[in-house]
């Protein structure tokens, strides 16, 4: 049984991916420093799977603290979600961002190196693309000039990944995600933002919840369909299946290359009002909403051309936009009542 480190494992993307971890026979260790989540997930994974995973709370950014995991534990490949990536929050503390998101990358590949571990499927994002000239986005598609710290840092553990790839025998597969949003149907785990959340679907669960007072929708004057924001929202139970595929692709060496991209989303665009459309039909509720300014950095409208990930990968989301905002309601649900 191959024994992967999920770093950022407790975490909302990371804990759905443990989750299918297990169910695909691996074993797995979670490092994580709880900064953005919540030690109690082991347990719900425990309810999810019957098996608990090992886990290890570092700060992974510190090398000696890196260093301890793969002391402790012996690893045969790496998913790598441990990253700070509120966009917003990256313009303010931008000294933080780049310390951590490229330290923990650079502490997990020179551990790679020095013990013979050549897998790591590594989160990226949509966010390296910026304003796309054209649709749907391709992995060939430029990547512009990021628009946040946050997206920065995405963009340059790509550029550090294609060359610490032709000086090692490391190699890797970045998945570049696009929305994700909803939870596993178990209602157990799920997204669970600290604060105010940023993103959209936790703050329409929240304000249908009563956590909030209402939802604003970041402008309606954009050139598009309804001028609301248009983007590629991706169930996190299809997002976590993807990694799945990628780490089985580098085990079975059937990478073409050392270094592989995939954009991991459903090829769909949808507007900010088609979600809050879906959510008040799966939830049956009207959402309290309003429209107000526009959020800076925005991006227009972005969704993924899916064809690379479905032909080499063999890997195609499966989940509807109603079956995304079903399942987030039922987890925002399962909260109110903890
Ligand atoms: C989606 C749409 C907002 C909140 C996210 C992550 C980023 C990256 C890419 C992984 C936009 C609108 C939002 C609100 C709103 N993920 N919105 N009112 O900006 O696409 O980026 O995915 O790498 O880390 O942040 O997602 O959910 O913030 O916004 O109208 O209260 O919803 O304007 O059009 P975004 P989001």
């Amino acid at each position: 049984m191959k024994t992967i480190l999920v770093t950022g494992g407790a975490g909302f993307i990371g804990s759905h991916t443990v989750v299918e971890l297990q169910q695909s026979g691996y074993d797995v260790v979670i490092a994580d420093n709880l900064y953005n989540s919540d030690i109690e997930v082991l347990d719900k994974i425990e309810e999810i799977t019957g098996k608990k995973p090992h886990f290890i709370k570092v700060d992974l950014s510190k090398t000696k603290e890196c260093n301890l995991v793969f002391e402790t534990y012996n690893i045969d490949g790496i998913i790598n979600f441990a990253a700070f990536k509120a966009v917003g929050e990256s313009c303010s503390m931008p000294i933080e961002y780049y310390k951590n998101n490229m330290n923990i990358l650079l502490n997990l590949l020179d551990n790679m190196k020095r013990r013979d571990i050549n897998y790591i499927v590594h989160s990226s994002s949509c966010t390296v693309y910026g304003e796309p000239d054209s649709l749907p986005i391709k992995e060939e598609s430029p990547t512009k000039k990021a628009e946040s710290p946050y997206g920065n840092t995405k963009q340059m553990a790509e550029e550090v990944l294609s060359f610490v790839v032709q000086a090692t025998d490391i190699n890797a597969i970045a998945l570049r995600y696009f929305n994700p949003i909803g939870a596993h149907s178990s209602a157990k785990i799920g997204e669970l933002p600290r604060g105010v959340p940023n993103n959209l679907m936790p703050f329409i669960t929240q304000t249908a919840i009563g956590k909030r007072k209402e939802l604003v929708v970041f402008g309606d004057d954009y050139p598009t369909k309804d001028g609301t924001c248009i983007r590629d929202y991706i169930h996190v139970v299809d997002l976590a299946k993807a990694h799945i595929v990628a780490l089985n692709r580098l085990f079975e060496n059937k990478n073409k290359k050392p270094l592989e991209f995939f954009n991991i989303g459903t090829g769909n665009g949808f507007s900010v009002l088609d979600v809050i459309k879906s959510f008040e039909k799966t939830s049956n509720t009207k959402l309290n909403y309003k429209i107000g300014p526009r959020r800076k950095g925005d991006v227009i409208e972005i969704w993924a051309d899916t064809s690379f990930a479905e032909k080499l990968l063999g890997w195609k989301a499966q989940k509807t936009l109603d079956e995304m905002t079903l399942s987030a309601w039922n987890w925002e649900k399962a909260l109110s009542k903890k």
